[in-house]
């Protein structure tokens, strides 16, 4: 059975700590008995203590439920802390897992899944995991045991008051699994809605430039209390739920002890029971009130555990095992050139085919512009060559080798991407410029900086490389980001550097400094440059215009606008200016 495998599949994380675990189960099994004893313990005191007139027969028993209870109280704490330390620990492995298997998931497992979800999989999931684990597990086989161990006692003493017992345990089980099937969709929902509230917090946050620049202030704030009032609805549904169904158990304990007082006031009369048995009986009925909730709510729960771990495991399973193939290729001194060969490229998540066919090839050292219209293909080209994609059909092949079989690790060092809009990371400069190589020496970073012509503005910050950028730190300009991103890519001193719209979001001014220093960066390196900005033809060997997923224009800049072309249509009158 699946559930069975995923419960199999927590335990199995407990490994290491399988002692603790055992020692800690064992304790919980003893609690149980301590506990379960006690009404024993009562009736033995006050049928062969009290009612017999033996002093010290009473006092003896006296003594003895104190151990009990000092005893419960021990392996109690104990139970707790040993599984809480193993479950923790597994609670470790788990988290680490699935992280590691979000690294290793392709793009195409990003553009299919929300980041609220993946999120939410490493943090409630494994928090429910948790819970269970520590909590619930423990909770489970304490009210079972301590269930039957006073089943037991009772049995010993009355089986028509063990009778409206068990009925009494039925029942209130049977309360408390209605109680949590009327209850779970809307805490269910409940949780839903607090998830859209805080996207509409973290959106409105985001967004907060653009909703101040509109004046969509009221808008957003209408908005956010349409569904903070769902919120508000629902709980107080919950309330009412619980406040109902909370109470009824005890008016059912309440009639279970009358029928006792009744049946029991007869067996006495009658000198078929004591007064220290019936005693024990409605004590029984007081300690078992708390476990049978408890166990209404963990049978309830266990199926939503499971189903909170097969999500989870199932983000962990579906993450490739490697990136690499098996025959990959580690590619010593490239020479740089790219090469695709009627590439077809289909994204996944929206099945549209957003390349049809392209070829072209790129001489080691040569600097091409890709341009055409918002949406031709020509970010997804460069998202290919630095294969966070794999095309459909045909290939991508750099120095006659296809991407594919070449180790990640070997390519992410021959390439350097900088995508649209590069991330940059609340965190110091420094790190930011080292992300590709946390170990790089701060003469290296230096030298990146240079390169990418940043290094004289870092230095004019008061902490230099250690200035924290975003959040809290300085904000960086649009030129600033481009070029700690261009920074971060000539780290590691790569062959082929593919820049994605560098121009983009620059006045002019800045836009004409970076090309101008581009030229330098370039230099004999192998590039692709996606641009709708002219300044760019300036530096290019060759231009390539597409147009919805197919080239249709490709030549020398200066050739192409000497004729009629596309090219020069998309370029208007600004070439040169
Ligand atoms: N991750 C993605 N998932 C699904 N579709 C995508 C994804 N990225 C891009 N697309 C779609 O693929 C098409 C080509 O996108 P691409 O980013 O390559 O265009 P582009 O030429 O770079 O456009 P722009 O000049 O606006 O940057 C577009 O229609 C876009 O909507
Ligand atoms: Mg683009």
């Amino acid at each position: 059975m699946g559930s069975t495998r995923q419960f199999m599949r927590i335990l199995g994380y407990l490994k290491g700590h399988e002692l603790e675990f055992g020692i800690a189960m064992i304790l919980v099994v003893l609690m149980s008995y301590t506990n379960g004893v006690i009404p024993v313990l009562i009736r033995n005191a006050i049928d062969k203590g009290i009612s017999a007139k033996n002093y010290d027969v009473a006092i003896r028993y006296a003594l003895l439920i104190i151990l009990a209870g000092v005893l419960n109280g021990a392996f109690s704490f104990s139970a707790r802390y040993l599984l809480t330390k193993a479950s923790q620990h597994a609670i470790y492995m788990i988290r680490m897992d699935a992280f590691r298997a979000i690294q290793r998931h392709r793009m195409e497992f990003f553009d299919k899944t929300f980041s609220g979800q993946i999120i939410s999989r490493i943090t409630n999931d494994t928090e429910r995991i948790m819970a269970f684990l520590s909590f619930r597990l423990r909770m489970l086989v304490y009210s079972s045991f301590l269930i039957l161990i006073s089943l037991y006692y009772m049995l010993r003493m009355s089986g028509r008051l063990t009778l409206v017992a068990v009925v009494t345990i039925i029942v209130v089980v049977m309360i408390n699994m209605t109680y949590i099937k009327k209850v779970r969709p809307i805490y269910d929902s409940i949780r839903h809605q607090t998830g859209v509230l805080a996207s509409l917090v973290t959106g409105a946050i985001a967004g907060i430039k653009t909703i101040k620049a509109l004046a969509a202030e009221n808008y957003s704030l209408s908005k956010f209390d349409k569904d903070n009032e769902k919120l508000y609805s629902l709980n107080v549904k919950a309330t009412k739920i619980t406040s109902i169904y909370g109470n009824s158990p005890f008016l059912v304990l309440g009639l279970s002890m009358s029928a006792m007082f009744y049946y029991g006031g007869k067996g006495i009369i009658a000198g078929t029971l004591t007064v220290g048995e019936l005693t024990a009986f409605l004590t029984y009925m007081l300690t078992l009130m708390w476990p049978l909730r408890a166990l209404g709510f963990i049978i309830g729960d266990m199926q939503r555990t499971l189903a909170a771990a097969s999500r989870l495991f199932e983000v962990i399973d579906s993450a490739p095992e490697s990136v690499d193939a098996p025959d990959a290729v580690d590619l010593e001194n490239p020479r740089g050139e790219v090469e695709f060969r009627n590439v077809w490229f289909t994204y996944e998540a929206t099945g549209r085919t957003v390349l049809k066919g392209v070829s072209f090839k790129v001489k080691p050292g040569e600097k091409v512009l890709i341009t055409g219209p918002p949406g031709s293909g020509k970010s997804t080209i460069l998202k290919l060559i630095a294969r966070l994609y794999e095309p459909q059909k045909g290939e991508v092949l750099i120095d006659g080798i296809d991407v594919r079989k070449i180790k990640i690790s070997s390519l992410r060092k021959i390439v350097a991407y900088v995508p649209q809009e590069p991330f940059i990371f609340n965190r110091s400069i420094k790190e930011n410029i080292a992300l590709a190589k946390p170990d790089a020496s701060m003469e290296e970073i230096v030298k990146a900086a240079k390169i990418a012509k940043i290094h004289d503005f870092i230095s004019s910050l008061p902490k230099g490389y250690n200035t924290v950028v975003g959040e809290k730190g300085i904000t960086l300009s649009g030129g600033q980001r481009q070029r700690l991103a261009l920074a971060r890519a000539m780290l590691l001193n790569p062959k082929i550097v593919l820049l994605d719209d560098p121009v983009s979001n620059l006045d002019l001014e800045t836009e004409r400094k970076l090309v101008e220093d581009l030229k330098d960066i370039l230099r004999d390196k192998t590039a692709l440059i996606v641009s709708q900005r002219p300044s760019l033809a300036r530096i290019v060997d060759r231009v390539i215009v597409l147009k919805d997923g197919r080239i249709v224009e490709e030549g020398k800049p200066e050739e192409l606008l000497k004729r009629e072309s596309i090219f020069r249509e998309l370029v208007g009158g600004e070439y040169g200016g």
